[in-house]
């Protein structure tokens, strides 16, 4: 997909969340709330849900939490223009409670679509409703500031997933705030390395058919999604 097409089906996307029916958030909701950025990058931030702000505003991440968000991206040199931001659910939840499994169910095709549009080498999960998606079975505690590969289901397999701890974690519990910062330092280094997955599979897939019939030779034997040692 072009640049251009990427955008048409991002905005395709947009539009059909806007007058979205498949869930009860539809009708406590003020705006529906599918995503913002660039088209023309490789990394997608996805979060949980849109809170009372996100409500109002038709914006993800535009409160406290949002802002928290503006300076990560800031303490490595990037900036919200530069990727693309997104939620798990696309309407805020009542009282910003937890999104509901059958919530999260019926909103999964849009975020799927989004992969599918964006085709993301990378895609940072910020808490555990975002993460539990990617890596189903993950644990925040054991996995943040750490990457792995998407899990197959999830839309984005040919991606690599970044855990970090959602923003507004560290606005209730201060000490959460330094581990975010370190863990979005990790951020850049993921990016390469998945870049790097994704050359691997290029190149695996040019190859000629019998040289592929080599175990040894496919790209994974040459990267290893479990192996941090010397980024964190
Ligand atoms: N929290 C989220 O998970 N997403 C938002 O867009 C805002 C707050």
């Amino acid at each position: 997909m072009t640049e251009v097409e990427r955008r048409a089906a991002l905005d395709a996307i947009g539009a059909e969340v806007a007058v979205c029916t498949r869930c009860r958030l539809h009708q406590t909701r003020t705006t529906a709330v599918p995503g913002q950025g660039t088209a023309a990058t490789e990394v997608m931030f996805v979060g949980e849900g849109p809170g009372f702000n996100e409500d109002r505003a038709g914006l993800p991440f535009v409160g406290q939490a949002g802002s928290l968000l503006n300076e990560l991206l800031e303490s490595i040199g990037w900036s919200r223009s530069e990727v693309f931001i997104t939620n798990v659910v696309k309407c805020r939840p009542p009282e910003n409670r937890d999104p509901e499994p059958d919530e999260i169910a019926a909103c999964a095709p849009f975020l799927t679509r989004q992969l599918e549009a964006l085709d993301p080498a990378l895609v940072v999960t910020l808490g555990r409703f975002s993460m539990a998606r990617f890596n189903p079975g993950a644990r925040i505690g054991q996995v943040h500031g750490t990457f792995r590969a998407a899990d197959a289901n999830s839309g984005a397999g040919g991606a690599l997933t970044y855990a970090m701890y959602h923003p507004a974690a560290a606005l209730h519990q201060t000490s959460l705030k330094d581990t975010l910062f370190k863990d979005m330092e990790g951020v850049p280094s993921a990016l390469m390395d998945a870049r790097r997955l994704r050359a691997a599979r290029a190149s695996e897939a040019a190859r000629p058919a019998i040289a592929q019939s080599s175990a040894a030779l496919t790209p994974e034997a040459d990267f290893d999604p479990t192996n941090h040692s010397g980024l964190f």
